[in-house]
Formats: structure tokens, C-alpha cells, sequence
């Protein structure tokens, strides 16, 4: 598990190893815009403030992947404990 901060929101959540982050930021309210939940489309790309994406995405080109300032909400999940997000 590890943890996600929505910075704009003000909102903490944990997401489990069952779980994406787009869960568990909808289960505390926040919705996040999905389309293909596949991580093809690009609909739930977000802003990385801060933390190290672990990307499982098709979206993101490799240059893109390395900054790790972006990540795919709908599939991707994270190499730190903490990930914080422009949401
Ligand atoms: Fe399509 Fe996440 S919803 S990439």
C-alpha cells in the first residue's frame, strides 16, 4: 500500500493492493475522469508534485515516464511511499 496526497483537495487517502488510485480517491470524494480504465486513453493523466510513479500505463512515452512529474491514475501506482498529486 502506499499513500496518496490530493494536494488541491486537502485529502489523504492509502491505496491497498486491491485497489487503484482512482478508487480510493473516489472512495474519499474525489473524482477522478476515466474512460478506457486501461491506461490507453490518457483521460485520467494527472500531475505528480512530488514521489516516484511506478507507471503501468501505454500513455506515456519513455522520455515522459523518466520525469516522473506525470502519471496515468487509472492503472499506474507508485515506487515511493507517498505520492503527492496536483488534484
Ligand atoms: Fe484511459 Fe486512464 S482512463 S488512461
Amino acid at each position: 500500500a502506499f499513500e496518496v496526497v490530493a494536494q488541491q483537495s486537502g485529502v489523504t487517502v492509502m491505496v491497498g493492493e486491491d485497489q487503484t488510485i482512482v478508487e480510493a480517491l473516489s472512495a474519499a470524494g474525489i473524482k477522478v475522469d476515466v474512460s478506457c480504465e486501461q491506461g490507453v486513453c490518457g483521460t485520467c493523466l494527472c500531475d505528480v508534485l512530488e514521489g516516484i510513479p511506478d507507471h503501468k500505463d501505454k500513455f506515456l512515452t519513455e522520455e515522459e515516464r523518466e520525469d516522473n512529474d506525470q502519471i496515468i491514475l487509472c492503472c499506474s501506482r507508485s515506487k515511493s511511499k507517498k505520492l503527492v498529486l496536483d488534484i
